[in-house]
């Protein structure tokens, strides 16, 4: 692909949006940023600083002082939060409880918009970027070459995520349904940036197909994007 490509995926947790989005970045020599994963670094600063989650104005007050590096191989991508490498502790349950309040906070958001749309830009020397999250499409870069909202009935999502976590008995599965449903309902009914179907966002519901086919039907919708150009 010549001209540098800006892929754009949104959608639910567990909807299998960063195994697509990897996959597609891998399968078209693009670089992967995960920016739910910035939003899980900020959190658990949050929490390994005393920081009371649910008070927005001491969010707000200490949203500038983390240092949040993120690594954009789809292969290996990297978090490290003041240096150092947080990819275990951002996957914890705490972080899981955390998160959402945390990223409901209008300084977080501009904060880490800064971060997003400067390796957005860096990528743009290259090949281009595959970007996945809440609002990429709607916010972060609007003018995205490709949106994608990706999606999968609730149930199918818990299974994923409690599979993937080593769990997959019914308790653990019902644990898992409940906390990402409780997630969206803040990740969508917040006031800042919430999550939406972007304006020209394509629907990828994966509830029945298989991750090879979502990064298939991906990958398809670019290239006939790049032939047209
Ligand atoms: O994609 P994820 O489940 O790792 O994201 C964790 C949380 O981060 C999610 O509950 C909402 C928040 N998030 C966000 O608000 N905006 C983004 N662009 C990405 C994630």
């Amino acid at each position: 692909m010549s001209t540098p490509l800006v892929v754009a995926v949104d959608g639910t947790s567990g909807s299998g949006k960063s195994s697509t989005s990897r996959g597609v970045a891998d399968r078209l020599g693009l670089r992967y940023l995960d920016t739910g994963a910035q939003f899980r670094a900020m959190t658990w600063w949050m929490l390994s600083n005393d920081v009371d989650v649910h008070d927005a104005d001491a969010v707000a007050a200490a949203a500038d002082k983390p240092v949040i590096m993120s690594g954009t191989d789809p292969n290996g991508p990297t978090i490290t939060l003041d240096g150092t490498d947080v990819s275990r502790e951002i996957r914890t349950d705490e972080v899981n409880g955390s998160v959402s309040p945390v990223s409901a906070v209008p300084a977080v958001r501009a904060r880490l918009l800064e971060l997003q749309r400067g390796i957005i830009r860096e990528a743009l020397t290259g090949p281009g970027i595959v970007v996945e999250g809440r609002d990429i499409g709607s916010v972060v870069w609007p003018e995205a070459d490709l949106k994608l909202y990706v999606s999968a009935d609730p149930s199918a999502r818990a299974t994923r995520r409690a599979a993937e976590v080593g769990s997959s008995d019914d308790a653990s599965i019902a644990a898992t349904k409940a906390s990402l449903e409780a997630r969206d309902v803040i990740d969508s009914g917040r006031t800042t940036a919430p999550l939406v179907q972007a304006d020209g966002a394509v629907h990828l519901d994966t509830t029945h197909i298989t991750l090879e086919q979502a990064i298939d039907q991906v990958v398809q919708l670019a290239v006939e994007l790049t032939s047209q150009a």
